[in-house]
């Protein structure tokens, strides 16, 4: 009946902490029929098989938005595929959270606005970074100021990507815990900075400048640094192959490089070498995020 398709996404970028993302080509799919009961399917094992539908986290997802809409779900067969491993800081949770407010908005005809979405998305999920990314596409810089999520995409960036996935887990929760819960106001006004210095050199084609701050984050790279193995490795060894900025994904355990276009493929391969535990790859800025395709009927 329909496909939804989610992007994977890159929380912070260095000193966006909390506040930055970009949508990467990594994908969650939804293909949808209506049926007579619900059935999840899984076509990849990426994501563990759920007995019940209704411990399943899209479901939950979806449910939560219907009902905030008094709205029935009507039973469907999702066939889900994931290209987005968990758990390591490439938005899994929120490429779920969107995909599963897209199911309740096609399934009840929500006609939901865009902003309607990321209000429901950030209202899940907590913090906005990764979810705006995922249903916006692109580099999305977003604040949360009380209940209130405010956005603004940049125009496109001229990059490509390369991650790191090391082969563990690491929980956000376990990764928040390691930050310092206050700043000094100088500290703060210098972290802040950084982070405005590497959206100015975005936005002007600087991207040696803008690596240069994502390499200058104060707010939470160092702290985490002590989690993520191979970390100042990473860094370095991409920074002799022309990497601009290596930051970690998220919370982490990835990090992730912006290289410049056409190098990505080269680097990913270099690095793979050089980190055979880890599966290295090239991938692209996602400039669509969430899109649906509605199927004929026959
Ligand atoms: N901004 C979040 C963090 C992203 O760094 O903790 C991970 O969910």
């Amino acid at each position: 009946m329909f496909t939804i398709t989610v992007p994977a996404s890159s929380a912070n970028i260095g000193p966006g902490f909390d506040s930055a993302g970009v949508a990467v080509s990594r994908y969650l799919t939804l293909d949808v029929e209506r049926a007579t009961n619900w059935k999840f399917t899984h076509t990849t094992d990426t994501i563990p098989e759920v007995a019940n539908y209704e411990d399943h986290y899209i479901y939950k997802v979806a449910k939560t938005v219907a009902d905030w809409h008094d709205a029935l779900l009507p039973p469907s067969h999702v066939k889900m595929t994931s290209e987005i491993p968990l758990a390591r800081g490439l938005g899994s949770s929120a490429s779920a959270i969107v995909a599963g407010i897209e199911l309740a908005n096609q399934l009840c005809q929500l006609q939901l606005s865009e902003k309607e979405k990321l209000d429901y998305a950030v209202r899940i999920e907590g913090h906005p970074d990764n979810v705006a990314a995922a249903l916006l596409g692109g580099f999305v810089v977003t604040v949360k100021m009380g209940e209130e999520a405010t956005y603004k995409k940049l125009p496109a960036i001229d990059t490509d990507l390369v991650v790191y996935i090391p082969n563990f887990e690491l929980k956000t929760e376990d990764a928040r815990k390691v930050l310092p819960t206050e700043f000094e106001m100088k500290d703060a006004a210098t972290a802040s900075g950084v982070s405005n210095l590497m959206i100015s050199a975005l936005l002007t084609g600087d991207y040696e400048l803008a690596g240069k701050m994502m390499e200058s984050d104060l707010f939470h790279e160092s702290y985490r640094a002590k989690l993520i193995p191979n970390y100042y490795e990473i860094r370095s060894e991409a920074r002799k192959l022309g990497a601009y900025g290596t930051v970690i994904s998220g919370a982490g355990p990835t990090m992730i490089s912006f290289v410049a276009n056409g190098q990505g493929v080269h680097v990913a391969q270099t690095m793979q070498e050089k980190l055979p535990n880890y599966e290295v790859v090239a991938l692209k800025l996602d400039e669509v995020g969430l899109r649906t395709k509605i199927h004929e009927h026959k």
